[in-house]
């Protein structure tokens, strides 16, 4: 039986990052410094100038252009070993799900021996991690709640995270304020991504009344948004920065199913960021998820964004190869969905026609 676990501080509400500084203050700790890791997005923006960084911290602009790979995050550990850094006072991360994940397998590698790939699975880390503070900038990845931080291994071609309760975020400082310039086409694109999480593990065998229970709220926030004259109004910022966290919470409860794999195997192969490979995964899913296909095109369509097609239909037998490992790899969530036999439904032809249809 699971034994779950949440976020235990979270500070919601417009302005809430003006927070960080007091929250830093009342941490103790052996050492002083802070870790900030940045989406290189807000270099020389001002949100850098109004965070509470001192001489002793460390800056990291974080680059989000490629998902994070377990190398990027091993090459981070080394520089904080090289800069005499590894023991900080706390890890603050600020961004989207790209940078969020990095915070959080960082935390973890400070305080574990190794290698980023070494705690790719469940519940392989052995000791505590870094005390670490999540500030989401884009709403929709759930990664400021769930207990994995996801990373591809461009070796094995394994997209897959570190979980483990250890990854979960201490404190979160949820300000609806730092999502209002985000493009409306990633916005929407990413918002997505909690409305499919939560889709899929509705779907799912593997379920519990709690996981569901975040999973149905989050998607009736998701409505509200996607479904309304403005999705970026104030009042919905606000509602799909809570719809992203418990879509976080429902997944720490439960698994994905169709779309997050072939849309994993879209980002191992073809580099497309997960929330966007997500939609355009969404292209081919009528068949899987019927009522829902069809509410996710009613909703791009209200909100004017359109989903690329076509990325997967006219390639080589080679990468519809590569494209299929990456994609049956995740047992997981497609035996959460479609039983354990899964790979009698997913064969080599099945899969390369999904591709097609995307
Ligand atoms: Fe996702």
């Amino acid at each position: 039986m699971n034994n779950s676990k949440n976020v235990l501080n979270y500070m919601f509400g417009k302005g809430a990052i003006s927070n960080l500084a007091s929250i830093l203050d009342q941490k103790e700790s052996k050492n002083d410094y802070v870790i900030y890791y940045i989406d290189e997005y807000f270099k020389g923006k001002t949100l850098v100038d109004k965070l509470p960084i001192k001489d002793d911290d460390r800056l990291v602009f974080t680059q989000t252009k490629d998902e994070p790979k377990t190398t990027y995050i091993d090459e981070l550990k080394e520089q904080l070993i090289d800069a005499n850094k590894c023991e900080p006072k706390a890890i603050v991360a600020i961004g989207g799900g790209a940078t969020l994940d990095i915070g959080k397998a960082i935390a973890n590698l400070l305080t574990n021996p190794g290698k980023a790939e070494d705690y790719q699975g469940w519940d392989l880390v052995k000791n505590p991690a870094i005390y670490k503070i999540g500030i989401p900038t884009l709403s929709g990845t759930g990664a400021e709640g769930s207990r994995t931080c996801v990373m591809t291994n461009a070796k094995s071609g394994l997209k897959l995270g570190m979980n483990s309760d250890f990854t979960i975020y201490n404190q979160l400082i949820l300000d609806p304020d730092l999502t209002k310039t985000v493009p409306k086409d990633q916005y929407f694109y990413t918002g997505m991504d909690t409305y499919i999480h939560c889709i899929e593990s509705l779907n799912g065998t593997y379920r519990n009344a709690i996981g569901d229970a975040y999973a149905n709220q989050a998607i009736s926030l998701c409505r509200d948004v996607f479904l309304s004259d403005d999705m970026m109004s104030d009042e919905n910022r606000e509602k799909l920065m809570v719809a992203s966290y418990l879509g976080g919470c429902a997944i720490a409860n439960s698994f994905v199913g169709v779309i997050h794999p072939f849309s994993a195997g879209l980002s191992v192969v073809l580099g497309t960021h997960h929330c966007i490979g997500n939609c355009i995964t969404m292209n081919a899913m009528e068949e899987f998820y019927p009522d829902e296909y069809k509410e996710f095109m009613d909703m791009a369509e209200k909100q004017g964004v359109v989903i690329p097609h076509g990325i997967a239909s006219n390639l080589d037998n080679e990468t519809y190869q590569k494209l299929y490992n990456a994609t049956v790899i995740h047992e997981k969530p497609l035996s959460n969905a479609l039983g354990e036999d899964f790979k009698n439904i997913l064969t080599f032809e099945k899969v390369v026609e999904v591709f097609k249809r995307m």
